[in-house]
């Protein structure tokens, strides 16, 4: 068996309603993980989710509808994973919140919320996961950044401030749980698309848009899990503390500059 191979490892994926929470969840469970996936929307509202419900049980696929923004919830969360599973061996942290204004029109609420919905749950979910972690001998964390957090980006100040805020927070995480047997890593997309919404763009807008990518195209959603079920499996048992760009060559591009 390849060791990329995810066999019977809990893996918890956060906002694995979305775009790249639904694909990894799909690619991890037809690699063997167990996965809890968590969003603040309930699973009947995803067709995806339903089918993977359908297609593996809840031993294999166990849902739990929570905001991981929210301690409490989050408390939540870790203890009926404790209790259906007894362990965790991953995290894949995806939830976000975006904020898009200009820097002075943002208000302290708006400011607050993107924060708090990126960073303050990265700190919540690496927290409780961690804690659980130590006891049964480590595991590994994937924290999901943006290119945002390298390449300044005009009217996304919070987002992108809370994206590289979960640069530092997860190196100090490696540092401080290296020797719980615990792995941190951050990655970090450019732009992914499905392919409707690629058609859904239009042909003259997208070969303008692709031009930022060395390699010529946005991304799609599973060359972002590849990355991110390498990193959870044992195959990275050395790979710790670090940024992966999966971006097709995107942080090459310039910022732009704004002015108004
Ligand atoms: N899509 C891209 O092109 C792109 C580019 C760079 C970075 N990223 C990053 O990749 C990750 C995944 O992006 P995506 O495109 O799959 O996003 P998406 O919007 O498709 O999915 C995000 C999911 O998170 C859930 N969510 C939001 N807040 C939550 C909360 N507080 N608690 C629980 N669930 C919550 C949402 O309901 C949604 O299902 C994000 O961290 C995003 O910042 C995406």
């Amino acid at each position: 068996m390849s060791r990329f191979q995810l066999a019977d490892k809990v893996i918890f994926i956060t906002g694995v309603a979305g775009l790249l929470g639904r694909v990894s969840a799909k690619m991890f469970l037809e690699r063997g993980a167990i996965v809890v996936g968590s969003d603040i929307i309930p699973m009947s509202q995803s067709k995806e989710l339903l089918s993977l419900q359908e297609k593996f049980n809840s031993d294999r696929f166990y849902f739990i509808q929570a905001d991981v923004s929210d301690e409490d919830e989050v408390k939540n969360v870790f203890s009926q994973v404790k209790e259906k599973f007894g362990r965790l061996d991953g995290v894949f942290h995806n939830a976000f919140k975006q904020a898009v204004k200009p820097f002075v029109e943002l208000t302290l609420d708006e400011w607050d919320e993107a924060i708090k919905g990126t960073l303050t749950s990265t700190f919540l979910v690496n927290k409780y996961a961690v804690s659980m972690m130590i006891p049964t001998g480590g595991g590994a964390i994937v924290n999901t950044s943006s290119v945002r957090a390298q390449v300044p980006t005009a009217r996304n100040v919070a987002y992108g401030s809370a994206k590289a805020g979960i640069h530092q927070l997860t190196k100090v995480v490696a540092l401080e749980h290296g020797g719980h047997g615990i792995r941190a890593n951050v990655l970090i997309p450019g732009s992914f698309m499905t392919d409707e919404e690629r058609h859904g763009m239009g042909a003259e807008k997208l070969n303008i848009y692709e031009r930022k990518f060395a390699l010529g195209r946005a991304g799609k959603a599973e060359e972002l899990s590849e990355m991110a079920a390498f990193l959870l499996s044992d195959a990275a048992s050395y790979v710790t503390a670090s940024l992966f760009n999966v971006d097709g060559g995107y942080n090459l591009f310039p910022a732009k500059v704004s002015r108004g």
